[in-house]
């Protein structure tokens, strides 16, 4: 069973005893206590002040759902007693929830054969909910005010195309998840599909149509598939967008066989309707800050703040005075943390200080692969501008990068541009014309620099 699955059935329940459905601090209590998470996690985990408050919401869904079964509920048996319910056909029938693996239905049993009628009769005015390449959904710290705002964007009728960005490893899926876990009841339909399976805008087309019922085309048909995102409100989740972009080539070049996706972008936030799209890119493109821009949003993460701790805290490391050096040095990014979190654990025994002493930057197994798949991206004008870049401690110009490379301002300047749609530079404060890499970058630049058989120009 997975959380949305444990969440629909609580939420039946409650609003069958309360005629009410749950509200978000409730989801956030039933998802931790399926998680095995104590009441102070809880309460830490999605930024609430007060465990005994966690406390006492849960023991009401404790009494609400023993009422509703006929039998106790508590905390250590609440997850044994939703699985249980899950896999009996009586929850199929009465709260019409599709548990697949258990679905037993007998064809001979009229009354049964009557019910299951009127559930496919329903079947249209069900919120239909495909989270099969949705990622686990995870622990977040800190990240309140991007899930607020996402969480009102959501909810502004006008909003057509929202982009999260940001380098990899700092927690746009993550970050995602967990707002459609949040929102997930305004949507009649909510489809998550990650473009690393490759996934055709047809084949997606195919799906919604399929479920919506609205004829299925060979071509894929546009025009009714906006006809549905006009009477439905869907939410359509791109994840690993960078993937149908050109390797080799500046930022944001779809591939060939992906030049319908950017028709479709741009159609989204030019045609009135009520659904949205997200996407979620290491890589930005034209089409996510589109002219239509009250239409679109776009939220560029950077990395965690002292939120960061607790993950330093979930790796039992020592010297809690010394971690935000740390998670400075590694620029709160969570995967990178969690990455040097193992190896401080696994070579200095879980302290920092000794770690921070040996004065180096550490790149871990974990983050040359992930940055060799970003090096292998590049166009050939970018890795010699990183190049370049990386071996200048401060700030700097295109002026300063043309007196070493051969290049015309006007290719170096798109070089930068693409660099910097790959959120791959560091802007100066108050003076974007200045620019550097982060520090965990340039330090993959400059062992890559060493490796390379020649010289840059
Ligand atoms: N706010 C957070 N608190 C704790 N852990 C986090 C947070 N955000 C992300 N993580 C963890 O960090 C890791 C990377 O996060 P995530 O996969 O969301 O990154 P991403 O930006 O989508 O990366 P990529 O571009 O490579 O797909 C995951 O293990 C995730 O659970
Ligand atoms: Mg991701």
């Amino acid at each position: 069973m997975n959380i949305t699955e444990v969440l629909q059935i609580v939420d039946q329940l409650v609003l069958k005893h309360t005629g009410k459905h749950l509200n978000d601090l409730q989801k956030n209590v039933i998802v931790g206590i399926w998680q095995s998470q104590t009441y102070q996690e809880i309460a830490h985990n999605f930024g609430y002040e007060s465990e005994n408050h966690i406390g006492n919401v849960s023991r009401n869904l404790y009494e609400i759902l023993a009422k509703e079964l006929g039998e106790t509920v508590n905390k250590s048996n609440f997850c044994w007693s939703i699985e249980r319910l899950a896999n009996s056909f009586y929850s199929s029938q009465i709260f019409g929830i599709a548990i697949n693996s258990n679905f037993n239905s007998c064809p001979n049993n009229h009354h049964q054969k009557s019910e299951f009628n009127n559930q496919e009769k329903s079947e249209e005015k069900k919120p239909y909910y495909n989270l099969k390449q949705a990622p686990r959904l995870m622990k977040y710290y800190g990240r309140n005010k991007e899930i607020k705002v996402l969480s009102q964007q959501l909810k502004n009728p006008n909003l057509n195309l929202i982009s999260v960005l940001g380098i990899t490893g700092i927690g746009k899926t993550n970050l995602v998840r967990n707002l459609v876990q949040i929102n997930q009841e305004s949507f009649d339909l909510i489809v998550w599909k990650n473009l690393k399976f490759g996934q055709s805008l047809n084949s997606i087309i195919r799906e919604i149509s399929e479920i919506k019922k609205s004829g299925i085309s060979e071509i894929p048909d546009f025009c009714s598939f906006f006809d549905i995102l006009t009477d439905k409100k869907c939410l359509i989740i791109l994840d690993s967008f960078e993937e149908i972009f050109t390797p080799q080539e500046l930022a944001g070049n779809y591939k060939t066989e992906y030049q319908d996706y950017k028709k479709f972008l741009q159609m989204i936030t030019e045609i009135e309707h009520q659904s949205c799209i997200i996407l979620i890119s290491q890589e930005k493109c034209q089409e996510m800050t589109s002219l239509n821009s009250q239409f679109s949003y776009c939220l560029e993460l950077s990395g965690l703040n002292e939120s960061a701790n607790k993950i330093l805290k979930q790796h039992t490391l020592k010297n809690e005075d010394r971690w935000l050096e740390l998670i400075n040095l590694y620029e709160g990014n969570p995967q990178f943390l969690q990455d040097i979190s193992l190896f401080i654990k696994d070579i200095f025994n879980g302290n920092v200080e000794k770690f921070l002493q040996e004065n180096c930057l550490v790149l871990t197994e974990e983050m040359i692969f992930v940055f060799n798949s970003i090096w292998l991206k590049l166009s050939e004008i970018e890795r010699l501008i990183l190049l370049e870049i990386c071996y200048h401690h401060d700030f700097i110009s295109i002026d300063d990068i043309q007196e070493n490379l051969a290049f015309s301002l006007m290719e170096l300047g798109r070089g930068i541009k693409s660099l910097n749609q790959r959120y791959l530079l560091i802007l100066k404060e108050g003076d974007p014309r200045l620019f550097n890499l982060t520090s965990v970058l340039k330090e993959f630049v400059k062992n890559k620099g060493k490796l390379l058989p020649i010289k840059p120009i």
